[in-house]
């Protein structure tokens, strides 16, 4: 009779949870504003076909309430947007406002057709002088690669997770949606600090986000856009803490590096100019380690964006794309120079490597502007000082080993 009874109970339990599924099928976080007063909580649900989506509330508070109704404050989506393309998905977005900095917050989410999830986590910015740690990396994919690196750079407990571009490589193709539904799983349970803390993510847009891979339009990148909502355009600035600029830049996947990126870019410089750090990244390298560097999409970005990273003295350039381990010299134009900018990349967070001795890699050895080049998976842990005096860049592969460590001072 207790087996009867505990094997019923198992049953009840697997359907709870298979109903608390059913509706809710994804739920993560980025940002649209202020990292230390905002949170975007992003909920995927699925629904039947021809009917409307549910409604979607998250209940919040800074200490674990018992019950859905004990949280003290609670907001609806605040952007629902059902994708035509996959009938029955929609995609809302909770953006929650006025929290406080540094401060550590739970959630649930509610759903008007499905049971309340789980209890979540997530801590905003610090806006006065404490540490700041982050991870970046990009070229992930979902499998075991990426996996066992996406495991040790949450064991790191980073901040937020910056992913350089080519994140569930699904190339804006809606019918590889479940290319990125496995990403998302993933992230959703392995990218959780040791505390417990949801992972925001601050991604840059990468050629395997884009159908054809450059020079798209919005509907050629609909998963990536309406996944992730971030920004109204693929390249958009963020002020991290009191003392870090973040830029993160479209390499040509939906606007072209010249004109008004540029002009953009330029502004966006100007306005983090008084943060003794700034860091831009984005996907294709302007000083690949792999692919070469007279391809159209490095030359443009050093043609239009290189001038504007070394009249503003960036910490370091954040480049993806090639699938190998590098870290370049100072450089400043086409020279070697102590007050020159550093480039570290080259998006190897899960992507099989890049090679770097072979018949066709033969003109590697050519390249002036590379310090350190490994064939190697890796993700780059940045770590701000409290004053904000320097960020101290080091990179592990997927068995934690710290194997290449550079520190850049204020500006
Ligand atoms: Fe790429």
């Amino acid at each position: 009779m207790k087996l009867v009874s505990l094997i019923l109970l198992l049953c009840q339990l697997t359907l709870g949870a298979h109903q608390a599924r059913a509706g809710i099928r994804h739920t993560y976080l980025t940002w649209q504003a202020d990292p230390s007063s905002s949170i975007s909580i992003n909920v995927q649900t699925l629904h039947q076909p021809g009917q409307p989506p549910p409604q979607i509330t998250v209940v919040y508070d800074t200490v674990l309430a018992a019950a859905p109704s004990a949280y003290r404050w609670a907001s609806a989506a605040t952007n629902v947007d059902p994708i035509d393309a996959l009938p029955g998905r929609t995609v809302h977005s909770v953006v929650l406002h006025d929290l406080l900095p540094g401060q550590r917050y739970h959630y649930r989410v509610l759903s008007s057709q499905d049971a309340a999830s789980r209890v979540y986590h997530f801590r905003t910015i610090h806006d006065e002088p404490k540490p700041l740690r982050f991870i970046a990396g990009g070229d992930m994919g979902i499998d075991e690669n990426a996996q066992r690196l996406q495991a040790v750079a949450a064991a790191q407990n980073p901040q937020f997770a910056l992913i350089g571009g080519d994140l569930a490589y699904a190339n804006g193709d809606w019918s590889q949606t479940r290319v990125w539904d496995r990403w998302f799983d993933i992230w959703d349970s392995l990218m959780v600090t040791p505390s417990g803390n949801q992972i925001p993510i601050v991604a840059a847009i990468g050629n395997h986000e884009v159908r054809g891979g450059y020079a798209g339009n919005v509907q050629d990148a609909g998963p990536y856009l309406r996944f992730l909502p971030q920004s109204p355009t693929p390249y958009y600035e963020r002020s991290i803490g009191p003392h870090m600029g973040l830029i993160v830049l479209d390499s040509g996947h939906l606007t072209p590096h010249a004109g008004v990126q540029t002009d953009w870019l330029r502004r966006a410089l100007e306005g983090h100019s008084d943060r003794p750090l700034c860091l831009v990244a984005y996907h294709v390298p302007l000083f690949p380690g792999f692919r070469l560097p007279s391809g159209a999409m490095p030359s443009a970005g050093r043609e239009f964006w290189q001038p504007l990273f070394e009249q503003y003295n960036i910490t370091a350039a954040l480049e993806h794309h090639d699938h190998i381990f590098k870290r370049t010299v100072l450089i400043r134009g086409d020279e070697e120079t102590e007050d020159g900018i550093l480039y570290l990349g080259d998006g190897a967070f899960g992507r099989p490597t890049k090679p770097v001795e072979g018949p066709r890699q033969v003109h590697l050895g050519r390249r002036w502007y590379l310090h350190k080049l490994e064939s190697r998976g890796h993700f780059w842990r940045v770590d701000v000082d409290a004053a904000g005096a320097s960020a101290t860049f080091t990179a592990l592969d997927e068995e934690g080993i710290e194997f290449d460590q550079v520190t850049r001072l204020a500006r």
